[in-house]
């Protein structure tokens, strides 16, 4: 009798999206934060950017800071993309395909962008100096995931382009951790500036890069599983 069963459950394998919750819970973060996100800039006005821009009106600033929403927003949807079993599993072209978009319209331009626009806006040195160790970071491990991939090292591969979309996700924890450090910290009320770059430009991809770490360190043993 047991063996039947077992025979039945070898024949059902759990279905990737049961395996996998947490990809779905990402792609609907990924949403909501884009619907969120989106609004002020597709009206192209200026005075509704959520960043404090330069303040010539005909600065190049502002075109920089939508183009580098649109790339950001192309590397966080190919990522999820590429996250995805079935199609990672199942259409290794279209992965490939998507995989140059994320890479090439995607976090290439974003990174690019954030550093070349960092120094128009109202960053302070301490806000410059995490954007510009997050940047590298991203720009290192895409072009490690890439290098990977194309000697066919695809253990290695995979493990880059953790850490690659887990940095493409850290403006979403800006905002989770903003609103931490407020609840948190004493006081933080106080030092809304101090309290927004630390959790932007410090701790979102400091955080993000610890928990890539951590599922990492974890694949070895689910492949073993
Ligand atoms: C790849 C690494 C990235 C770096 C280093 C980076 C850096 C930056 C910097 C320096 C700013 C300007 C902040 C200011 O002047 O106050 C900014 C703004 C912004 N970035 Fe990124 N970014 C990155 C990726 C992304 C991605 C993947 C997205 C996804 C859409 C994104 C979305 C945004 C948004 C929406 C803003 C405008 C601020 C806001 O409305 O909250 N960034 N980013």
């Amino acid at each position: 009798m047991s063996s039947t069963v077992e025979h039945r459950d070898r024949r059902r394998p759990t279905p990737a999206s049961r395996r996998r919750p947490w990809v779905g819970l990402l792609a609907l973060l990924v949403v909501a934060f884009l619907f969120v996100v989106w609004p002020p800039y597709l009206t192209l006005d200026r005075t509704l950017s959520r960043i404090p821009l330069n303040p010539d009106p005909g600065h190049i600033h502002y075109a920089l800071v939508v183009a580098h929403i649109f790339f950001g927003s192309v590397a966080l949807i190919a990522g999820i993309l590429q996250l995805w079993p079935w199609l990672r599993r199942g259409h290794p072209r279209t992965h490939r395909a998507v995989g140059r978009i994320y890479v090439f319209g995607g976090m290439l331009p974003a990174a690019v962008g954030a550093l070349v626009m960092m120094p128009m806006g109202a960053l302070n040195t301490l806000g410059m100096i995490g954007t510009a160790i997050w940047a590298v970071l991203a720009l290192s491990t895409t072009f490690l995931a890439v290098r990977a991939a194309r000697r066919r090292r695809y253990d290695e591969h995979r493990r880059w382009m953790i850490y690659s979309f887990a940095l493409a996700l850290a403006p979403i924890s800006s905002r989770l951790w903003f609103f931490l450090l407020l609840a948190v910290v004493p006081g933080a009320e106080n030092m809304i500036g101090l309290v927004g770059i630390v959790g932007a430009f410090w701790l979102n991809w400091i955080g993000n890069l610890a928990l890539a770490h951590w599922r990492v360190r974890r694949i070895p043993v689910l492949a073993r599983r």
